[in-house]
């Protein structure tokens, strides 16, 4: 049995935001008309532009209505009078105060009760605004004296991605957050652990007996991730420009996804151990030395396509830039289950199409019995066994094997079976942040990263980052066309190996 969800206060701090009003509350709109939300839960948004709680609603129902599947006004009217907006800047201390009172007052419980922060604004803001809620007691002082008195008053915070820029700051933010909060209330999240069909992964490595025993160096040949965006950098130019593919996508979705493939089976499904064996396999990671980076990754940068201008000459980017807008690796691990198998990560924008997947692709059999037939047998050096999980758009499941080909002589021919894995039948989703929302108030943090495993993940990208990045970055401005699959030079890096990207 799932511990319980606790009631509590929901505290968003830069609530005028994108996040918060695109993700955040249609995911809690979602878990209300779901039953998963209990009816003493309530919600203080806080950002610095001036706003009653009548206007705030206002501009969510707008937007939430916008973004769910069949928007029913009545039960938005059960949700909306638990939502209150408070004006204030989160990062100054002095506002604290105020907070505070609105807090003590919407908190269901009264002071001892529980309370979820929710890091909704830049990641600029994350240390100050940590250190703000610190200098005001909120944390220590009352839970103190709500413990002394044997009542629960948890305090937790959601910290947004990005969590850092890179190893040292990542560090850093670990040891701001560890000045204010232990650990165990520290929930970073990667939305894409939220999503059904990334979850999807672990029920189909460990509640199947058919996949485990040749999950492994022995019978996969290689792996490939790739999480792969149609659109361009939009309205997002100024915080992808001092971002990048690497940090936005590889840091952090990717390598969860990778963690969910290639870590070991936990004992038992506790949050532990599932955050246990993540860390482990992070750790596994082989770091690229400096004279590998050029045969480890490839980098590149959208050039101008028939619709429009090219990443280096879009506005706010800028002159001279060499952020990657999309970025390939080769991971190799040190560890029994996978020395000698690569994986493979590749993300980017203005590419072929939206497209979220993971190819296991098999070895070929140790010999191949139909090498003698005159119609020659078709089995690939790497092997013809192919199983495709797909996250994005649809969520399935598709398996390729050979078989013989219909006709007089005997010929093998591919052949595809694929399942619907997210039982949906094509529907989408419902918004990842919901299901994660829920996990934190019932204090579960299997799907949220820990201080060590959010380190590993900075450490296996870190020199694709710094100075002697150089080498793949020389050259990027325009190297791929928008509508194919990247620069030629993320092709070479499978080349090289004897393989090719499924698409
Ligand atoms: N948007 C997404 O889909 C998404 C996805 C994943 C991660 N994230 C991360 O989530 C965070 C928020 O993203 P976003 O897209 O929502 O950004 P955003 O649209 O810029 O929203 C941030 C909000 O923070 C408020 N703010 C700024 N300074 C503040 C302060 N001192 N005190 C209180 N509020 C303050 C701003 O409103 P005022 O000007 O009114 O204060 C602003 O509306 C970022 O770290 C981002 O990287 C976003």
């Amino acid at each position: 049995m799932p511990p319980s969800v606790d009631s509590c206060l929901l505290v968003i701090l830069g609530a005028s935001g994108d996040l918060t009003s695109r993700k955040l509350l249609p995911a809690l709109y979602e878990r209300h008309v779901a039953g998963d939300l209990p009816a003493e839960t309530r919600v203080l948004g806080v950002s610095r532009r001036p706003k009653s709680d009548r206007e705030w609603r206002e501009d969510l129902a707008a937007s939430v209505q916008a973004r769910v599947e069949n928007f029913d006004r009545r039960r938005w009217d059960e949700l909306a009078p638990r939502i209150s907006y408070q004006a204030a800047d989160a990062a100054k201390a002095a506002s604290w105060g105020g907070i505070s009172e609105r807090i003590a007052s919407a908190t269901p419980g009264g002071e001892c009760g529980n309370v979820l922060f929710f890091l909704a604004v830049g990641p600029e803001l994350y240390t100050p605004i940590v250190a703000a809620i610190g200098e005001s007691g909120l944390v220590s002082t009352e839970r103190r004296a709500c413990r002394d008195a044997s009542i629960k008053g948890w305090r937790r915070i959601v910290v947004e991605k990005p969590f850092g820029t890179d190893e040292a700051s990542a560090k850093a933010l670990n040891r701001s957050l560890a000045a204010v909060f232990d650990e165990e209330e520290i929930y970073r999240i990667d939305h894409y652990l939220g999503k059904e069909s990334v979850q999807g992964l672990l029920a189909l490595r460990f509640a199947n007996g058919i996949f485990e025993p040749i999950w492994n160096e022995r019978y996969v040949d290689h792996v490939q991730i790739t999480a792969a965006e149609s659109i361009g950098v939009e309205d997002r130019v100024a915080f992808y420009d001092r971002t990048g593919a690497i940090r936005d996508m590889i840091q952090s979705h990717l390598l969860q996804i990778l963690a969910f493939v290639a870590m070991e089976p936990p004992s038992v499904f506790a949050p532990d151990r599932l955050r246990a064996e993540r860390r482990d396999i992070l750790e596994a990671i082989q770091i690229p030395r400096k004279d590998e980076l050029e045969t480890t990754a490839a980098l590149g940068q959208y050039g101008p396509g028939p619709d429009g201008v090219g990443y280096v000459a879009t506005e706010g980017v800028a002159p001279g830039s060499t952020t990657e807008t999309f970025a390939a690796m080769r991971i190799r691990f040190d560890n029994w289950r996978w020395a000698g198998t690569p994986f493979y990560l590749r993300t980017g924008k203005r590419l072929a199409a939206k497209h979220t997947e993971v190819v296991v692709q098999f070895k070929a059999p140790p010999t191949d019995l139909f090498r003698t037939l005159s119609n020659a047998s078709g089995v690939p050096a790497t092997g013809a066994d192919r199983l495709v999980v797909e996250i994005a758009p649809r969520s399935r499941i598709r398996l390729r094997f050979l078989g013989r080909a219909p006709g007089a002589s005997f010929s093998l021919h591919p052949i595809e079976m694929e399942a619907d894995a997210g039982g949906r039948g094509g529907a989408a989703e419902p918004e990842a942040y919901g299901p994660l929302l829920i996990d934190a108030m019932r204090g579960d943090q299997s799907l949220f990263k820990d201080r060590e495993e959010v380190e590993a993940s900075w450490a296996a990208v870190d020199p694709l980052l710094g100075d002697g990045s150089e080498v793949l970055r020389h050259a990027i401005a325009d190297n791929y066309v928008p509508g194919g699959w990247g620069p030629d030079a993320a092709h070479e890096l499978l080349a090289r190996d004897g393989r090719a990207w499924h698409v």
